[in-house]
């Protein structure tokens, strides 16, 4: 008998090990409930220029729009990894018709005047980390 526990002992930890493997990986939360996180956090970046990318080919307007600051953001471990941020965007000097602005964070801010605008909004992004895939789920600004 002792045998038989000792080896379902052994295969319960064999199962256990990976998850908590995953779970120290990724941070001591738990897993599954939203915890605030530092606006420098490296994957939020990301998420955010992504969110911002969405935006962009969504909007109508001539220019191209960048985050300019980060008022709070949380994470959640759910099928990868959910970002939930609250932001403002700006207006940049980067025309969307010109095809050199691949790269959002060398287009600088409009200078003061007439087309200068910061944009409150709220952001849902899912990072699929095993699929190198970013899903913008939620952008919402204020009117
Ligand atoms: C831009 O939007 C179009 C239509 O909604 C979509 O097909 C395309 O994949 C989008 N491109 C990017 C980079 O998100
Ligand atoms: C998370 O941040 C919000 C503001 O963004 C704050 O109201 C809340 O108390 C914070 N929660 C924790 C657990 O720090
Ligand atoms: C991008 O292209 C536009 C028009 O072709 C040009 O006026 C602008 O200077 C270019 N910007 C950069 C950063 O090369
Ligand atoms: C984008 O531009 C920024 C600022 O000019 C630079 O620090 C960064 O390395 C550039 N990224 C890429 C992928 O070229
Ligand atoms: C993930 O995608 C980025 C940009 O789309 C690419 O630069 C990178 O090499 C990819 N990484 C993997 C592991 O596929």
């Amino acid at each position: 008998m002792m045998g038989l526990r000792t080896l379902l002992l052994v295969s319960l930890f064999a199962a256990l090990e990976p998850m908590l493997a995953a779970g120290s990986h990724r941070g001591r939360s738990m897993p599954g409930s939203p915890v605030n996180i530092s606006r420098e956090d490296r994957g939020l970046r990301r998420a955010v220029l992504a969110a911002a990318q969405f935006f962009n080919n969504q909007s109508n307007d001539a220019f191209l729009f960048k985050p300019s600051a980060v008022l709070g953001a949380q994470r959640q471990i759910i099928k990868g990894i959910r970002y939930f941020v609250d932001l403002e965007i700006s207006r940049t000097v980067c025309r969307k018709r010109d095809d050199n602005n691949s790269n959002l964070s060398s287009c600088d801010l409009q200078p003061a005047g007439r087309l200068q605008q910061t944009i409150q909004c709220h952001t849902e992004v899912w990072v699929i980390s095993w699929q190198n895939a970013t899903r913008t789920q939620v952008f919402h600004c204020r009117a």
